[in-house]
C-alpha cells in the first residue's frame, strides 16, 4: 500500500447483449399497445432477451473477458471485481464471486453492489477510490442485468421498457490529469416505493401468494420516476462537473443512462450540448438498468466516439432512488 495519490481511469471496456431481439411488434401482438406509442413515449424500438437457461453472471462473464482483453490484462491481474446488478443470479453467493470463478480471477476480492440503474457509476466511483489510494491496482467493474427475468410481460406499463445486457470496464492507474476526475453519488430512500421488486427478500419471502400476486416482478410508478429523472440528470451532471472545476461547456461527450429518449433529450437541453455529443442506444436495447451506461460506454469507445483528452460525462438515475455522475478525461 502506498501513500501517494494516483490517477485512476478506464483502461479497457467490453460488453455483451444476447442475440434474441424483442421488437415492438412482439408487444403489439400480446397487449393493448403499439409501435407508435412505444417509440414516441420512450424511443425504444427493440430490446434483447436472454435464453431461459442464461443468468446475469453468464452474460457478465462475456463482457468481463472482453474488457480484460481490451485492457491487455489477464484475469490473474485483477485485484477486485465489483458487480452492479438488480438481477443477481441468487441472493448469495454474489454474482461477482460467480464471475470470479468463471474467469479464474483468483487474486480478486469480489462483491456486488445494489444501486439499480446508477450502479455502474457507483461501482466506478468505488473502484477509483481504491486505485487512487494505491491499495488496489486493477479493478473490474461490471453493470449486468437480465431484467427479462423480473419483467411482467402482461404489464404494458413496464414490459416494453426493459432489456438484458452486460458491460464491463477495467479501472486502473492512468497518466496524471487523466481518468476519473470526479464522481457525485446521491440517494433519496423516500422514493423507494416508486420503483421496486416487492417480493423475494426478507420483507416478503417467496410464497404461493407472492407468486399469485405477481410480486416477483418490477413495479414502477413511471410518471413519478420520469419527473425525478428529468430533474436529477442535469443537476447530477452539473454537480460532478463542479467537483472537478468544470462547467457544462467543457463536456465533449455525454453518456447518459438509457431509460427513455425524452429523459435523454431533456438532459441534453439542460446541459446545452448538441445531439451529436450524446450517446444513444436506447432504441436498440431499451433500459438495461445497471448495464445501460456500461454497454453505452463500450459502444461509444468501439465506434471511436471517445478521443484521448475528451471530457466524458456519465450520468444516471434509478431505483432507490439513486443517482450518480462521473467526469472522466478519456485516456
Ligand atoms: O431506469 C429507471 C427506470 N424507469 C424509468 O426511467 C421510467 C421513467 N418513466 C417513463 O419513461 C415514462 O413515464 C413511461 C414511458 C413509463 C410512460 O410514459 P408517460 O408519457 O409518462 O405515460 P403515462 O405513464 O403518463 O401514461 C399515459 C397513458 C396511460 O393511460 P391513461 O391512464 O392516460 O389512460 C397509460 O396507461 O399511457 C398508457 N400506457 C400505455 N399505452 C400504450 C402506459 N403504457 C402503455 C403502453 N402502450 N405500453
Amino acid at each position: 500500500m502506498s501513500n501517494d495519490t494516483k490517477a485512476a481511469g478506464i483502461i479497457g471496456t467490453g460488453s455483451y447483449v444476447p442475440e434474441t431481439i424483442l421488437k415492438n411488434s412482439y408487444f403489439e401482438e400480446k397487449l393493448d399497445t403499439n409501435d407508435e406509442w412505444i417509440v414516441s413515449r420512450t424511443g425504444i424500438k427493440e430490446r434483447r432477451k436472454v435464453k431461459p437457461e442464461m443468468a446475469t453472471s453468464d452474460i457478465a462473464t462475456y463482457a468481463a473477458l472482453k474488457a480484460i482483453e481490451d485492457a491487455k490484462l489477464t484475469p490473474m491481474d485483477l485485484d477486485m471485481i465489483i458487480v452492479a446488478t438488480v438481477t443477481s443470479d441468487m441472493s448469495f453467493p454474489s454474482t461477482a464471486c460467480i464471475i470470479q470463478k468463471n474467469i479464474g480471477a483468483e487474486k480478486a476480492a469480489a462483491f456486488d453492489i445494489s444501486a439499480a440503474c446508477s450502479g455502474f457509476i457507483y461501482g466506478l466511483s468505488i473502484a477509483s477510490q481504491f486505485v487512487k489510494s494505491g491499495s488496489k491496482k486493477n479493478i473490474l467493474v461490471i453493470g449486468a442485468e437480465t431484467l427479462s427475468k423480473i419483467t411482467d410481460y402482461d404489464d404494458r406499463n413496464t414490459c416494453i421498457l426493459f432489456g438484458d445486457g452486460a458491460g464491463a470496464a477495467i479501472v486502473s492507474c492512468v497518466e496524471e490529469g487523466f481518468g476519473i476526475l470526479s464522481a457525485y453519488l446521491g440517494s433519496d430512500g423516500r422514493g423507494g416505493d416508486l420503483l421496486k421488486l416487492p417480493a423475494g427478500g426478507s420483507r416478503m419471502p417467496a410464497s404461493r401468494e407472492t407468486i399469485a400476486n405477481s410480486q416477483h416482478f418490477i413495479k414502477m410508478d413511471g410518471s413519478e420516476v420520469f419527473k425525478f429523472a428529468i430533474k436529477i440528470m442535469g443537476e447530477a451532471a452539473e454537480k460532478a462537473l463542479s467537483l472537478c472545476g468544470m462547467e457544462k461547456e467543457d463536456i465533449d461527450y455525454l453518456i447518459p443512462h438509457q431509460a427513455n429518449i425524452r429523459i435523454i433529450e431533456s438532459a441534453t437541453k439542460r446541459l446545452k450540448i448538441s445531439k451529436d455529443k450524446v450517446f444513444v442506444n436506447v432504441d436498440k436495447y431499451g433500459n438495461m438498468s445497471a448495464a445501460s451506461i456500461a454497454v453505452a460506454l463500450d459502444e461509444a469507445k468501439r465506434t471511436n466516439k471517445l478521443n484521448k483528452g475528451d471530457v466524458v460525462v456519465l450520468v444516471g438515475f434509478g431505483g432507490g432512488l439513486t443517482w450518480g455522475s462521473a467526469v472522466m478525461k478519456w485516456t
